[in-house]
């Protein structure tokens, strides 16, 4: 089905819904973006005449690289701004969400787009290194950056955007995380012996999905005034993957030269994201549509809420134990009270 589904959509062309004639807000954030899909998605926001346009990096030379060519190839300069940005250190996630809070007037995109894929065991700040980078910091950056988003709709109107990127391939890991049920998802998963690295990126985007959605039911964007999507944006030739094993990068590129987008048309996707609007808040958007209908049962019945409530539970728990407050306080983000304390 998982399978079907990608096929079905891939060789669709997708409309580019950002462009010159789109009245765009100001300023845009996209983490990674330095290459891969995130470049591609700076580059279309600078060439539609966005103010400015934020690359969070961890590399700050590749970032400047990015930078340069996205202002050889849109003639538009003072726009792109590079920052540094570790996902795999929670210090870089609270530094970087302390400062862009606080020294960034107003925010209409943020688009959290860092992602590993990896096929052998590392870990980070004492975790499984891709459960940490794509599910972990990236929602811990999420809730960071909610008040200030929440502020800025208070203040403009504006009603900002917080992009998630998931993947179709978290679906296929129903098997693995049915083996974690009932137990402390993120506890199981920190085993290596019991770890099943080649399902490991694919586990990671099904727990992240699972995590966004219940951040989007505590988050409506009728009370924070900030939508909270998610996008698929299909199988595209990027350096996705590029530290993995041999046979994984065979398989992968293989898979790549037979059915993938180029990164320009992926980035579509994430344009999507950005103007979709309060229809799309907590929905899985993907080849710039809606597609909650994509979404398997399991997700969506009682025994998927429960998965669902249960990840955000441990998650939550973790994210208060290294940020006290983080999470408590998005239950009172309110687009109709006096601006939250940034913390
Ligand atoms: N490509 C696909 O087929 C596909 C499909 C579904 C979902 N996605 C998702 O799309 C997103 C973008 O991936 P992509 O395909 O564009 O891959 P990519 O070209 O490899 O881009 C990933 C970006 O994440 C950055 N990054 C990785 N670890 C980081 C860290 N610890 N701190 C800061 N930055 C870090 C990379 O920086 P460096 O350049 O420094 O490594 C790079 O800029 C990911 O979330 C991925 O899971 C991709």
């Amino acid at each position: 089905m998982v399978i079907h589904r990608l096929l079905s959509e891939q060789y669709r062309t997708l409309p580019v819904l950002i462009n010159e004639s789109t009245s765009l807000g100001k300023t845009y954030i996209i983490t990674g973006g330095n290459s891969g899909l995130g470049l591609e998605t700076a580059r279309h926001l600078v060439k539609a005449s966005a103010a400015t346009v934020i690359l969070a990096v961890r590399n700050l030379t590749a970032g400047q690289k990015a930078k340069d060519e996205i202002e050889k190839l849109t003639g538009r300069t003072g726009v792109v701004q590079v920052r540094h940005l570790d996902m795999s250190s929670y210090a870089s996630v609270q530094s970087f969400a302390q400062k862009i809070s606080a020294e960034v007037d107003r925010i209409d995109g943020f688009v959290c787009n860092v992602g590993v894929m990896l096929d052998a065991w590392s870990t980070t700040e004492g975790f499984e290194t891709s459960i940490f980078v794509n599910v972990i910091s990236t929602v811990f950056l999420g809730v960071l950056m909610m008040p200030k988003l929440s502020a800025c709709d208070r203040k403009f109107g504006s009603r900002p955007t917080i992009v998630f990127i998931v993947s179709i391939l978290g679906y296929i890991a129903k098997g693995e995380m049915d083996k974690s049920r009932p137990g402390p998802v993120f506890e199981l998963l920190n085993d290596e012996k019991l770890a099943n690295m080649g399902q490991r990126y694919a586990m990671s985007k099904l727990i992240e999905e699972a995590a966004v959605r219940q951040l989007a039911a505590l988050c409506p964007v009728e009370r924070t005034g900030v939508v909270v999507a998610m996008v698929a944006p299909g199988l595209c030739a990027t350096g996705l993957g590029h530290q993995g094993r041999t046979f994984t990068k065979i398989v992968q590129g293989t898979l790549k030269a037979l059915m993938a987008r180029t990164a320009e048309e992926g980035s579509r996707t994430y344009l999507h994201g950005l103007v979709v609007g309060a229809e799309g808040h907590g929905k899985l958007l993907s080849g710039c549509k809606i597609k909650e209908n994509w979404v398997p049962d399991w997700l969506l019945n009682e025994e998927g809420l429960k998965l669902q409530k249960d990840i955000w539970k441990d998650l939550a728990a973790e994210l208060e134990r290294v940020q006290p407050g983080c999470i408590s306080q998005l239950a009172s983000l309110s687009i109709l009270s006096s601006p939250a304390p940034v913390i």
